[in-house]
């Protein structure tokens, strides 16, 4: 492992390496070629150096995507506090130091273990379709979608967010500190300030022009960013820290209704050339909603993640389920073969998703067929040949219903962040959380950032007339690929993780997953474990590592071939028996700090 991990760190210094080198030795599929085309949001900054080994402990750990947030989550946990305590302290610190992912204008989803019940929750906090809105949100006046940021940037894009409800209701139900103490940690690096991270300021710099389209975003992170960078001073976020004062006193009822909603809805409202829909009431209306967690038997262990409206489970649950019949670890990972194998899978899991997966408040979907195992065994016999797959359609799960659907495209680029912690009585977090793309809609109100995540529902609405599932509709939640996961062996956790990146979480997942449990690797080496993804045919390598060693192999299969950087932000715990081990993604700022 060592060679991989040195190319991994040799991509993480390679500072200012944001622009993607594609190789294209072949023809792309429509939804490939609009991720060749698109901008990186996302990418790669000068980062710290890899940790040799993962980060020890015994008694509690927290695994986030910045120092600042680990250790208010790490503060909390000491002063005797829950894993759901430490889980909304690091949210709201995250919406201040890497507001770009995510914050209380956005959505997440929470997978809970709660050690005393010997019981997993899964609560979605997804953002919501306004009810104002209609399947043709994303189309111009031609019935042709919109060009990606022309969506994205401005009110149209905004869900009702659920994060601020999300972390109520998870406090309400696991909490055990003072809802108010939780957030005194983020107020006061929000009034004091704190030192913009490098990931920060590139990111910003590189968004500059659409953060300009809004004079709040503009003040706060072009004017004054780049003034205390000069300056040598610390960035403070007084708007932000006077939200959190209010939401402290008064709960999250004070973001759904009153002062703060009235700005949101003004935001959203008001954008020049491309307002949103966004109304008092749908605001006042948002529920968080829990949801079955969706769980696979995969060799010893249940792997557990979320289920729709978040693909993210069935996707990484059918890659797994698919891959079962094979011998992963005599294969090893050096394997072409391996590679083959586990991209096809991904390729398979990724055309049930176009076609069957979206929010099942809205319609229904085959969950229980998808992951049938007779059903997985039968289209894992197409892995078989030992060729790469020239064709991949969805499948014809075991269904009720005679309804199909047509796949959608939706374009999910990378930003969103995912945390990990677990406490002193074993109580387990694994939560991804997002505005989506980086920065959002780029719409700024209170100190925080407004999502984009109504762009992860599909522009186009129909194809040949068969409707696309994930296409808008009032008060409908975007399909997301977010994969909050905790992984079972009789019983117990042994292992929680996830990762920001698109429709890419589910491939990082997946792969990090095998790493771990076929593999062998210890939490760090398979978080930092260069990148091969292959989702609808190109095969993505991550430059500048050692994954560069198959690009040759790759070709001979007769795969199209895609180097690039792959933006994960994988955070993974484990649970064993000589106690906890912590891994962050050296892609990105984050640590691990345990006791
Ligand atoms: N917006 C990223 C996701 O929900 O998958």
């Amino acid at each position: 492992m060592t060679a991989l991990r040195i190319g991994a760190l040799s991509l993480a210094r390679a500072a200012g390496a944001l622009a993607a080198l594609v190789v294209c030795l072949g023809l792309a599929l429509p939804v490939a070629a609009q991720e060749l085309r698109r901008p990186a949001p996302e990418a790669a900054t000068p980062l710290g150096s890899t940790p040799a080994a993962p980060v020890r402990a015994e008694d509690w750990m927290v695994v986030a995507a910045h120092p600042l947030a680990a250790e208010t989550g790490a503060d909390i946990l000491r002063q005797g506090g829950s894993a759901i305590d430490a889980m909304v302290a690091v949210q709201l610190v995250l919406g201040l130091v890497e507001p770009q992912s995510s914050g209380l204008g956005g959505g997440a989803f929470l997978l809970y273990w709660d050690a005393a019940e010997n019981k997993l929750t899964s609560l979605d906090g997804r953002e919501t379709a306004p009810s104002a809105a209609t399947p043709e949100l994303f189309l111009d006046e031609d019935g042709e979608p919109l060009g990606f940021f022309d969506a994205v940037i401005g009110g149209r894009s905004v869900g009702v967010p659920g994060t601020p409800r999300l972390l109520e209701e998870a406090h309400r139900r696991w909490g055990r500190l003072a809802w108010a103490e939780l957030f005194q940690p983020a107020i006061f690096l929000a009034q004091e300030g704190f030192s913009p991270s490098p990931r920060l300021l590139a990111l910003a710099g590189e968004a500059a022009d659409s953060l300009s389209r809004q004079e709040t975003a503009k003040t706060y992170f072009v004017d004054t960013l780049s003034a205390v960078v000069a300056a040598g001073d610390k960035l403070k976020n007084p708007a932000y820290a006077a939200t959190l004062r209010t939401l402290a006193e008064e709960g999250a009822d004070a973001f759904y209704e009153g002062a703060i909603a009235e700005s949101i809805v003004a935001a959203i409202r008001r954008f020049d050339d491309n307002p949103g829909l966004m109304r008092l009431q749908d605001l006042a209306g948002y529920e968080v909603k829990e949801r079955e967690p969706v769980c696979i038997a995969y060799r010893v262990y249940e792997v557990c993640g979320m289920g729709p409206p978040s693909s993210g489970g069935v996707a990484v649950g059918q890659i797994l389920g698919l891959l079962s019949p094979f011998d992963l670890a005599a294969l090893g990972h050096e394997s072409a073969e391996a590679w083959r194998l586990i991209g096809d899978a991904s390729r398979l899991a990724f055309a049930d998703r176009g076609r069957y997966l979206a929010d099942t408040d809205f319609v229904p979907a085959p969950i229980k067929g998808l992951l049938d195992p007779d059903y997985l065994a039968a289209r894992a016999e197409l892995l078989e040949g030992g060729t790469r797959l020239e064709q991949v359609t969805a499948g014809e799960p075991q269904w009720d219903h005679a309804l199909h659907f047509a796949p959608g495209e939706a374009l999910e680029l990378p930003s969103t962040s995912h945390f990990v912690i677990i406490d002193g009585a074993g109580n387990v977090v694994s939560m991804t959380t997002t505005i989506e793309n980086g920065f959002g809609s780029r719409l700024m109100v209170r100190g925080f950032l407004l999502n984009n995540e109504l762009t992860d529902f599909s522009f186009r609405t129909h194809r040949d007339g068969v409707p696309v599932a994930n296409r808008v509709e009032p008060g409908k939640r975007p399909r997301s690929s977010m994969a909050p996961t905790i992984v079972f062996q009789d019983g117990e956790p042994v292992l929680a993780l996830g990762s920001p990146g698109g429709s890419r979480i589910i491939p990082y997942v997946a792969k990090t997953l095998i790493a771990i449990l076929d593999w062998g690797m210890d939490v760090q080496e398979a978080v930092a474990l260069p990148h091969l993804v292959n989702r609808t045919g190109v095969y993505d390598v991550e430059a500048g590592t050692r994954a560069e060693d198959f690009i040759a192999a790759l070709g001979l299969l007769g795969y199209e071939v895609n180097v690039r950087d792959l933006n994960s932000g994988l955070h993974a715990l484990a649970i064993g028996p000589d106690g906890l081990s912590g891994g962050a993604d050296p892609r990105r700022e984050g640590i691990a700090i345990g006791r």
